[in-house]
């Protein structure tokens, strides 16, 4: 099978199928992300999404919806066997042949962790029925190992956002809102998956240097975004045509290049807590707190936004304000 190795990166363009069972060991990759040909409508399926012909990679290779159970079984069945004990798996899916997936995972050891439901945007027009804008995510886990989970890699659990609600677990909801990327003008393979959604799956369930498969390259976006993330890539893709573009891109792809554009995540810790007051930050907590108010916003809202501009807790806020002699809930001229 023709390979290609790019800083210690091996693609092979063939079938995942074969390919695997020649030349990835058993337990030996820490993480598979994959986004298997859907089996709809054969090469039609890009006219679902309503795209310039002219930009979508020709060659794309689709499975007959006939054979789609027994494919499922057969490269599923691989990619149990190339996972370590622990390893995580992420299988993007749409609903048509989701049964099928479902079902193969099930013959597997394979153990289901979540249902993710990614809902992205330019869902197909519809105008007798709802409209469809929805991937399933299945992730699971190969039993028998420790499985990589970074709860913290991008937001602190004490991280609050403008609601006072967690940033941390709005973050692991298992419903995520993620855009499509539209790049105008650049050749792309039908159904790229966008960079925000599969660096969300890396950082979570890998480490820098872990092993990424991905059995269906495609236009190559999860292991350009493993390699922007300093994990190794390995994958397969069936097209010459597909694999001979996109490994050209994947040349200029600088390992690590995404890392400066990750957030850091907080402790959730207020940065002036324990902190002596000054006099300048009494004088400024009074008058914007009743500015606030006077603005019409609810003492709730203006407390946080003072924490969030003070670098101070909710109660160091209210306990100060008492100490100025301002009644919660208090107006403009209320105070004294
Ligand atoms: C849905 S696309 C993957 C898209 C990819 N995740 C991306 O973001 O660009 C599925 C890809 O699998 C390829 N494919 C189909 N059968 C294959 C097989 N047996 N082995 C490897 N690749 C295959 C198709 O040619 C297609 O490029």
């Amino acid at each position: 099978m023709r390979f290609e190795e790019i800083n210690g990166n091996v693609f092979y363009n063939g079938d995942c199928i074969t390919g695997a069972r020649t030349h990835i060991p058993d337990g030996s990759v820490d993480l598979i992300i994959t986004d298997p040909p859907y089996g709809i409508n054969g090469d039609r399926l890009h006219h679902h999404y309503n795209r310039d012909e002219r930009f979508v990679v020709g060659g794309y290779v689709e499975v007959p919806a006939s054979d789609y159970g027994e494919f499922s079984l057969r490269w599923i069945r691989e990619a149990e066997r190339i996972l370590r004990p622990g390893g995580s798996i992420y299988i993007v899916s749409g609903y048509t042949n989701l049964y099928h997936i479902l079902y193969a995972l099930r013959e597997t050891c394979l153990r289901e962790v979540n249902h993710i439901i990614w809902r992205y945007n330019f869902g197909v027009y519809t105008s007798r029925k709802y409209v469809s804008s929805h991937y399933h995510i299945l992730f699971y886990e190969k039993p028998g190992g420790e499985r990589t989970f970074n709860l913290e890699s991008r937001y602190g659990v004490g991280e609050k956002g403008p609601d006072n609600g967690s940033l941390n677990y709005r973050d692991r909801e298992d419903v995520w809102y993620i855009n499509r990327e539209y790049k105008p003008g650049q050749a792309k393979n039908k159904n790229e998956l966008p960079t925000e959604l599969l660096v969300k799956m890396i950082q979570y369930s890998s480490n820098e240097d872990d092993l990424v498969c991905d059995m269906f390259l495609g236009g190559f976006s999860t292991a350009k975004v493993a390699i922007g993330l300093n994990r190794r890539a390995i994958g397969f893709e069936v097209s010459g045509e597909v694999f001979d573009l996109k490994i050209a891109e994947l040349r200029d792809t600088r390992p690590g290049y995404l890392l400066s554009t990750l957030r850091t995540p907080g402790t959730g810790e207020p940065v002036n807590q324990g902190r002596p007051w000054t006099d300048a930050d009494r004088t400024t907590l009074v008058s914007r707190f009743t500015g606030l108010i006077a603005s019409g916003e609810t003492k709730k809202d203006a407390i946080a936004t003072l924490g969030r501009e003070l670098g101070r807790g909710r109660w160091a806020i209210e306990k100060m304000l008492k100490q100025q002699g301002v009644r919660p809930g208090a107006r403009r001229g209320d105070e004294t």
